[in-house]
């Protein structure tokens, strides 16, 4: 199999800049030299261009956790696709749940229209794809189901209906570059991680969907990551599921020792795998 894994780290809204860089040094050496695997970390926006520098001459990439899909102009608060590709990041998460607005542990106290703020849409994840890919960013594209979702036999449906419209109108060569992150919005942040196979069966639906409208040739190179509760603990089981590509990992991120052991399962599976 000639994909190669993704392990990419989002920090969220967590660590200062000299916390970043520090975090960024710890990492580094501890994945230093890993076969197979991409490694990456998607710090806070005022980390990026620290983080860039410290992570320069190593294996571990910059992401970014969101971005706006115009390329300048008066959209205060927005960061755009140039400036992003100008502080050095190789990718782009676009699309997480948290920028839905859905959250895997719901905040009840928060006024119904208070998250709001938080408004990724599958039509605005689509236009910021679009942007990223044609700034040279590769997009981490989320998708996943609520809870109440799952609870109603709509899983499939849901995932269907995000893949096909956050990727519409991309060509399949855009495609196979690309990343799509399986995050079940339930798994995220709560410590229950979706069960391997069936995290395994999504992202298989995810390919065929993505073969459906791309062509094989899309589908087969595409990498369909797992995120949500991923751990040194359970990487082992998710990662040898022959549909997941990597993991999007949140919480365990934030500890370089817990997120290099993730990276290395990732690449010891990945090279058994191919020499299988
Ligand atoms: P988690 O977050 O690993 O803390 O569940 C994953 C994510 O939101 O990408």
């Amino acid at each position: 199999m000639a994909r190669v894994p993704l392990i990419a780290g989002n920090w969220k809204m967590n660590n200062t800049v000299a916390e970043s860089v520090a975090l960024a040094r710890e990492l580094m050496p501890r994945v230093n030299g890993l076969e197979r695997v991409e490694v990456a970390v998607c710090p806070p926006a005022t980390a990026l261009y620290a983080v860039g520098d410290a992570l320069l001459g190593s294996n571990v990439a910059l992401g970014a956790q969101d971005v706006f899909w115009e390329e300048s102009g008066a959209y205060t608060g927005m960061l755009s696709p140039v400036m992003l590709a100008d502080v050095g990041c190789k990718y782009a998460i676009i699309g997480h749940s948290e920028r839905r607005g859905r959250f895997g542990k719901p905040n009840e106290s928060l006024a119904a229209d208070a998250t709001r703020v938080f408004g990724d849409t599958d039509a605005s994840v689509n236009l910021k794809a679009k942007a990223a890919l044609k700034h040279g960013l590769v997009p981490i594209v989320c998708v996943g189901e609520t809870l109440p979702e799952r609870e109603a036999g709509r899983t499939d449906e849901t995932v269907r209906g995000q893949v096909e419209a956050c990727l519409a109108g991309l060509s399949a060569k855009q495609i196979a570059g690309l990343v799509v992150a399986y995050e079940p919005v339930w798994a995220i942040g709560t410590g229950r991680a979706c069960e391997a196979p069936e995290a395994n069966r999504v992202c298989g639906l995810i390919r065929q969907v993505i073969g459906e409208a791309f062509g094989e040739e899309a589908s087969g190179a595409v990498r369909i990551q797992y995120g949500g509760s991923v751990s040194d603990k359970n990487a082992h089981d998710l990662m040898s599921q022959p549909e997941i590509d990597g993991g999007l990992v949140g919480g365990a991120s934030l500890d370089a020792s817990k997120f290099s052991q993730i990276a290395q399962v990732a690449s010891v599976i990945s090279k058994d795998m191919r020499y299988a």
